[in-house]
């Protein structure tokens, strides 16, 4: 008979993680993993000083910037979840990361991007959003900041058009704190950066000192840096690389003469 503590025993398997697109029955988790990583966070600490004190109103408002990115046109909302480990038939799907990209331009790539929820429906549960949003302000004061918020320099004013005419911007990365250190980060990182190389255009974030080192890693390079209060915080961009003219040729020869063309005038 085998002894109860076999080293035969099977390892104990690391989770493996998968991502795909936001689901609206995925927004109150996405919300609590967002209140729970920016807890230390420096960029959000800069903004929302009082935001642990007051976890339910921080909860809330993550809540309804998720609701209303999902409608936003040009957004695109990932999440990182445990995957089934093959013979694990009752998995029940975690999730343990978020990512919010924003796809901006006119081309036609970028116009595939927005019109996935533009107009209709969409547009009036945009709306909708727009409007709890609003009376929630009015009726709920943010106790989370101490008294105006810093001004935060604007998406224009970090990324303008005349340089950057087609952009994948992150707007958000956070994961889990239960499930940090496990690459989690990056895995949602390179979704953005596929369709930057599938669509030639480059990427582009403001990155929390947490993140800094990550998107070094990955290859983005200091563009500017810009300041929230009194916090300096860099403006990266990561450009995809120029399709050797092998590809060049048989996009030409597939006609695809438009896709290749490269959106960006950044130095
Ligand atoms: C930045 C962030 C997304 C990184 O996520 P992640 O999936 O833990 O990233 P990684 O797995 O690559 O780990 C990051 C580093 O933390 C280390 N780490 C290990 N265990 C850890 C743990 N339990 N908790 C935190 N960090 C851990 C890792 O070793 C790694 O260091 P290395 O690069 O030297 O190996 C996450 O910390 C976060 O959500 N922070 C708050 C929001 C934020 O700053 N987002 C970036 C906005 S631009």
């Amino acid at each position: 008979m085998e002894p109860q503590n076999s080293d035969r025993r099977e390892p104990r398997r690391r989770p493996t993680y998968t991502i795909r697109r936001i689901k609206p029955s995925d927004f109150s988790e996405v919300a609590a993993i967002l209140a729970k990583s920016m807890k230390d966070d420096d960029l959000y600490t800069a903004v929302f000083p009082r935001r642990e004190e007051h976890y339910d109103i921080s909860l809330d408002g993550f809540l309804r910037l998720t609701k209303e990115r999902y409608w936003t046109p040009g957004c695109v909302m990932y999440v990182a979840v445990t995957a089934p480990d093959g013979d694990n038939c009752s998995h029940i799907e975690k999730i343990v990361g978020h990512a919010s990209w924003k796809r901006t331009g006119t081309s036609p790539a970028a116009q595939i991007w927005t019109s996935e929820n533009e107009g209709g429906w969409n547009g009036l549960q945009l709306s909708l959003c727009r409007t709890q949003d609003s009376l929630a302000r009015y009726f709920q004061p943010n106790k989370t900041i101490v008294e105006k918020p810093p001004p935060s320099p604007q998406f224009d004013d970090n990324f303008p058009s005349s340089i950057f005419p087609e952009l994948w911007y992150l707007a958000t990365l956070a994961v889990d704190p239960e499930y940090r250190g496990q690459g989690i980060d990056k895995l949602l990182a390179q979704r953005g950066i596929h369709h930057a190389v599938e669509e030639n255009v480059p990427l582009g974030l403001e990155s929390s000192a947490r993140g800094r080192k990550l998107y070094d890693k990955m290859g983005f390079k200091l563009f500017k840096t810009t300041v929230i209060g009194e916090m300096a915080v860099p403006v990266m961009v990561w450009e995809p690389p120029r399709p050797s003219v092998e590809t060049e040729k048989a996009r030409e020869w597939q006609g695809m003469n438009g896709t290749t063309q490269i959106y960006t005038r950044y130095p």
